[in-house]
């Protein structure tokens, strides 16, 4: 695999179109379109642009300088809580979430609801409300954060973070007021609404002395809701589904159950881990997602970094370093197990004894193992 020239991705229609895009979008006063039309153009410069590092560094900051229409990112702008101390949400003037994969009936839903978005005035039209508040759940780390910012940069938007265990945590007495702030500055201008750890409110019931005021916290959200406008999409997040209030999820427009990364889909996150490294060969990729089932999007990237790391460090082959951290972490008991101690016989040409050492399993077990592998690669 050869590391992937980003420079030369095609704009759809080249540079002249680009241009032409951007005039037509931004002279009907569409602020959030010419932003996106930006976004675009970071993703995929157009050939004729003679230097695209440049360009990109200079189009992210002049999609900083415009913010959305009234949303304000300066000191002072964004809510604090009490003691002004402490802001009580992050903005990402340009999100980006490149890189999301999911199974695809989960993308397809947050595909719909970009496009519901983009063709609004039809549903409108027709009198069908947008989906305007959406609830994203399932394990920690397999990618509902960066869904958020997937949608935020779709949509050209910033992305306005909540984190309500900080909301929460700070002064109790205030988070009714806290939560109020927040939501009333989300809807000062265009933006998706993230808040995230959704649970964060329902896990603190189990302490007695707060729950009259999370219960009061509760039903402000639940209010919210109910009449957040359909301006802003809203999304909340949650790893524990299971302690939020019975019937909570009915009150979003839609939920998505994300779930953990299928071997189709690890392969696709670890191919896009892989843009722009060093040239790896073909094999190393596919034997990472085939050995990582029961493994999420975040745990590949962090197994991701640690073999890069150890390759810069070591001036090893990214490959074989991936290789071995994977061999520290893959469970040394699942069937397939012969199979992979081939290939980091055959590849790494690790004796069994390394090998052994290496996954913490016993030096004949891995012989037996091996010679097991080869009868069946040879027959
Ligand atoms: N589905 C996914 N596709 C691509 N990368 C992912 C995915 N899930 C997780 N990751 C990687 O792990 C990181 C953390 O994921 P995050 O979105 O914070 O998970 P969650 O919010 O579900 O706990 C992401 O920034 C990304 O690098
Ligand atoms: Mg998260």
């Amino acid at each position: 695999m050869t590391a992937r020239p980003r420079e030369t991705y095609q704009f759809e229609g080249g540079l002249e179109q680009a241009v032409v895009d951007l005039i037509r979008v931004g002279s009907a006063g569409h602020a959030s379109g010419v932003r996106q039309l930006a976004n675009r153009l970071v993703r995929a410069v157009p050939a004729a642009v003679e230097d695209p590092v440049k360009f990109r560094a200079a189009l992210r900051e002049a999609i900083a300088a415009t913010p959305a229409a009234g949303l304000r990112f300066g000191a002072g702008e964004i809510p604090t809580d009490q003691g002004g101390t402490d802001t009580l949400v992050s903005v990402e003037a340009t999100p980006d979430g490149h890189g999301l994969v999911l199974a695809p009936a989960a993308m397809a839903e947050l595909v719909e609801v970009v496009e519901e978005r983009h063709r609004a005035l039809e549903l409108v039209a027709v009198g069908v409300p947008l989906t305007r508040t959406l609830l994203l759940s399932g394990p920690p780390g397999v990618g509902k954060s960066m869904a958020a910012q997937w949608l935020a940069r779709e949509l050209g938007v910033p992305l306005v973070s909540v984190n309500l265990a900080s909301v929460v945590s700070s002064f109790l007495g205030s988070s009714g007021r806290n939560i109020r702030s927040v939501l009333e500055y989300a809807k000062s201008g265009d933006c998706v609404m993230l808040l995230d750890e959704f649970d964060a409110i329902a896990k603190r019931r189990s302490d007695e002395s707060d729950i009259g005021e999370l219960k009061r916290l509760v039903n402000v959200i639940l209010l919210e809701l109910d009449r957040w406008p359909d301006d802003n999409l809203l999304v909340a997040a949650t790893n524990h589904l299971h302690l939020l209030d019975e019937a909570v999820d009915r009150r979003f427009d839609r939920h998505i159950v994300f779930g953990l990364p299928g071997e189709l889909e690890r392969r696709a996150i670890l191919e896009h881990l892989a843009e722009g490294t060093p040239a790896e060969d073909d094999s190393v990729l596919p034997l990472m997602a085939e050995m990582t089932d029961g493994w999420s999007g975040s745990d590949i990237k962090r197994l991701w970094e640690l073999g890069m790391r150890r390759a810069v460090l070591s001036g090893v082959a990214p490959g074989d370093q991936l290789l071995r951290a994977l061999a520290q972490r893959v469970d040394g008991q699942r069937r397939d197990r012969d199979r992979f101690w081939l290939a980091l016989s055959d590849r790494l040409e690790m004796s069994s004894r390394q090998i052994a050492s290496l996954t913490g399993v016993s030096h004949p077990t891995v012989s037996a193992g091996l010679k097991r592998a080869r009868g069946r690669a040879n027959a």
